[in-house]
């Protein structure tokens, strides 16, 4: 009988919290050692059998499901162009002078997020995907290339041959918007959709919000800074309650080159100071700098702070001028994932992934309007920015970035008006004392519970013995912390947070460990919450929300896209970016019921690949996941993955539907 014990620990700490009370007074002590939910009690049990991982070539689903692809690479988005014809692929001939058009009526590479968007007008079963492409894996693209670790000379030389290979590279990354339609067989593109739609690193875009006319964001093509051509490194997602689509900025530094310089303060010291928490390199990964000369940082220093932001996009509008709203900061954003408060008003949760970076929230100003969509059109300019502090008693408080000659971000800390707050929102979090964590990508809330989860993917530096490091431009204590508990922690984490009165727009909240990836059958099995405070957790203990048949979880490592369910159940995919575990996977967990913590791989992924997405159809029949990157460890001289087209075909990233075979929700 430990809940005597537990339950007096629970009093303390509750006593200690306004957060809760509500909630635990009504369900009791007992039912709030596994954290009910605020409308605890929805069925969302997993019925199906996992699968084991897997190690093979496939994409592989457990029993009574089916899959079908929608859209690869080099797919036609517009009536009259041919679908892309991988077996051109044997030399680099087809990267000639008419490629960069043609790609820019094409799916792009390496999808990411994918949003879904039922369309208002037209017959059931029509709806919209907006598709992250999020970056190009060279090596996997044309023979003889290097990929991302060519030496600078061999990029050169690989350049000057291939002329026009930058502006392919644009024109494959940014976003599609496809309009897709369900037939007999399932879901499949609609090339002839009039909402079809490519955003590439060259669409214009407009800034708005505290940064925009920004002295930081003034470039000889802009001189007003208001106006920017493109996004890439668009990694997650998110939408908004008025149907448009959130894309996020994240590895933006890998693109330019010439940075190195801003290291030395004595040379510019302004952009030292903007650049010394999201630095970037001298050469660049991508070689985009070999061609176009607003990615070399020497010839335009501050193009690079006029990426790393939130962009919205209105898909539901062909002509519409995709946003970046400043207001929500700039840093490695992995996506926003928004939700309507009690009040009205929008809460975006954001994640940046990096390791020791923090978690953001953004809360709208002004309450958002259902009757009248175009009203919202600008909601995401005016609001607060939070970075999150996770406190060792499990509470935890949004630390507003708003800059107040007050202090501390004032014009001595280096913040003159709330555009420099935006730009170096890293620097502001870390005077206002944020909890780094290991690599925040998803923050999803749960519109049923209004729970929030933080899907932290890993960081092996964690818990170093050298207990501090200098990252990114500041010193770390690398201690595991309450809501960072294991050293080397190379398996990841998901924290569970709720908000003060269940209210999003909340300056306070409480939080736990909702789950310690890992393999469950090797180290420590924990079951007893108590056991997450203890100073020595290893990388290999695991923690599954207190499941206590250790037999019954799947083996999980490195969660990074979530999504929530009708059912409210929770979804993972994985990218454990390591060629020595088995391939990545989806997979759901219960967060209440008896089930909360039952978590079961539904899916997993070809060989290399990373899964994304995790997106529904509101009916829950139908789950869209993104197949980034299969082949990668390979390349197209060695590959090791012909997905998803065989017949040694190159393997091309590709969004797949998967669904039911009886046609229930997922
Ligand atoms: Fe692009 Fe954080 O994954
Ligand atoms: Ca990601
Ligand atoms: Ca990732």
């Amino acid at each position: 009988m430990k809940q005597p014990v537990f339950e007096a620990v629970l009093a303390a700490r509750l006593s200690r919290r306004t957060v809760l009370a509500g909630t635990a007074a009504t369900v009791g002590l007992a039912a709030y050692a596994r954290i009910p939910t605020a409308r605890d009690g929805v069925p969302a049990d997993n019925t199906f059998k996992s699968i084991d991982p897997q190690t093979n070539d496939a994409f592989v689903l457990a029993e009574g499901y089916r899959s079908n692809c929608i859209a690869r690479w080099g797919d036609s988005l517009v009536t009259g162009t041919r679908d892309f014809d991988t077996r051109l692929m044997a030399d680099s001939k087809w990267l000639d002078a008419a490629a960069p058009a043609a790609q820019e009526r094409r799916f792009g590479t390496n999808c990411d997020a994918i949003q879904y968007f039922g369309l208002r007008k037209g017959r059931a079963g029509r709806g919209l995907l907006c598709v992250n492409h999020e970056y190009l894996t060279g090596d996997l693209m044309w023979p003889g290339h290097g990929g991302a670790n060519m030496k600078y000379a061999d990029r050169k030389a690989w350049m000057e041959k291939h002329p026009h290979a930058v502006a392919f590279m644009q024109a494959a990354h940014g976003v599609s918007v496809m309009e897709i339609q369900r037939d007999s067989t399932g879901w499949a593109r609609d090339a002839g959709g009039t909402l079809n739609r490519r955003i590439t690193a060259r669409t214009p875009m407009e800034i708005s919000g505290p940064a925009r006319g920004h002295a930081l964001m003034r470039t000889k093509a802009d001189p007003e800074g208001v106006r920017v051509l493109g996004t890439f490194a668009n990694c997650a997602a998110g939408k908004t309650p008025w149907g448009t689509y959130l894309t996020s900025e994240e590895n933006i530094d890998d693109y330019f080159a010439g940075g190195a310089d801003f290291r030395d303060p004595g040379k510019d010291p302004q952009l030292a100071d903007a650049y010394r928490r999201f630095s970037l390199r001298k050469n660049s990964f991508y070689g985009w700098d070999h061609q176009d000369p607003r990615f070399n940082v020497t010839h335009e220093p501050k193009e690079p702070l006029r990426f790393g932001w939130m962009v919205e996009i209105d898909p539901h509008d062909p002509k519409s001028v995709p946003r970046k709203r400043t207001a929500l900061g700039r840093f490695q954003h992995e996506g926003a994932n928004t939700i309507v408060s009690k009040s009205g008003h929008i809460a975006a949760y954001m994640g940046d992934d990096d390791k020791f970076e923090y978690v953001y929230k953004f809360v709208t100003r002004d309450r958002f309007d259902p009757k009248n969509l175009a009203a919202n059109r600008d909601l995401l300019d005016h609001g607060t920015l939070y970075a999150g502090r996770f406190d060792a008693d499990g509470n935890g408080e949004w630390l507003p970035l708003v800059h107040d000659e007050k202090g501390p971000l004032n014009s001595r800390a280096g913040f003159a008006n709330q555009g420099d707050v935006v730009i170096k929102a890293r620097a502001a979090a870390d005077l206002l004392g944020a909890t780094p964590m290991d690599r925040p990508e998803d923050v999803e809330p749960s519109p049923i519970t209004g729970r929030i989860y933080v899907a932290c993917t890993k960081t092996e530096d964690r818990g170093h013995p050298e207990g501090t490091t200098v990252w990114e431009g500041r010193t770390v204590d690398v201690a595991p912390n309450a809501a960072n508990p294991r050293a080397d922690n190379s398996s990841g984490h998901i924290i569970e947070i709720a908000e003060s009165g269940d209210d999003a727009t909340a300056t306070r909240f409480s939080w736990n460990v909702f789950l310690l990836a890992g393999d469950p059958r090797t180290g420590t099995y924990i079951t007893d919450a108590r056991e997450l405070a203890a100073a020595n957790l290893k990388g290999t203990d695991t923690y599954f929300a207190g499941y206590a048949k250790r037999a019954d979880v799947s083996v999980i490592h490195c969660p990074d896209n979530l999504g929530i369910d009708p059912q409210g159940r929770l979804w993972i995919v994985t990218d454990t970016d390591l060629h020595n575990r088995p391939n990545n996977g989806c997979f759901v967990v219960p967060t209440s019921g008896p089930q909360r913590g039952l978590l079961k791989q539904l899916a997993s992924g070809p060989a290399g690949c990373e899964i994304c997405g995790c997106e529904f159809t509101p009916d829950g029949r139908t789950l869209f996941l993104s197949i980034q990157h299969p082949g990668e460890g390979g390349s197209l001289d060695k590959p090791i993955s012909h997905w998803p087209d065989g017949n040694g075909l190159p393997a091309r990233a590709s969004v797949v539907a998967v669904e039911r075979e009886d046609g229930k929700p997922v």
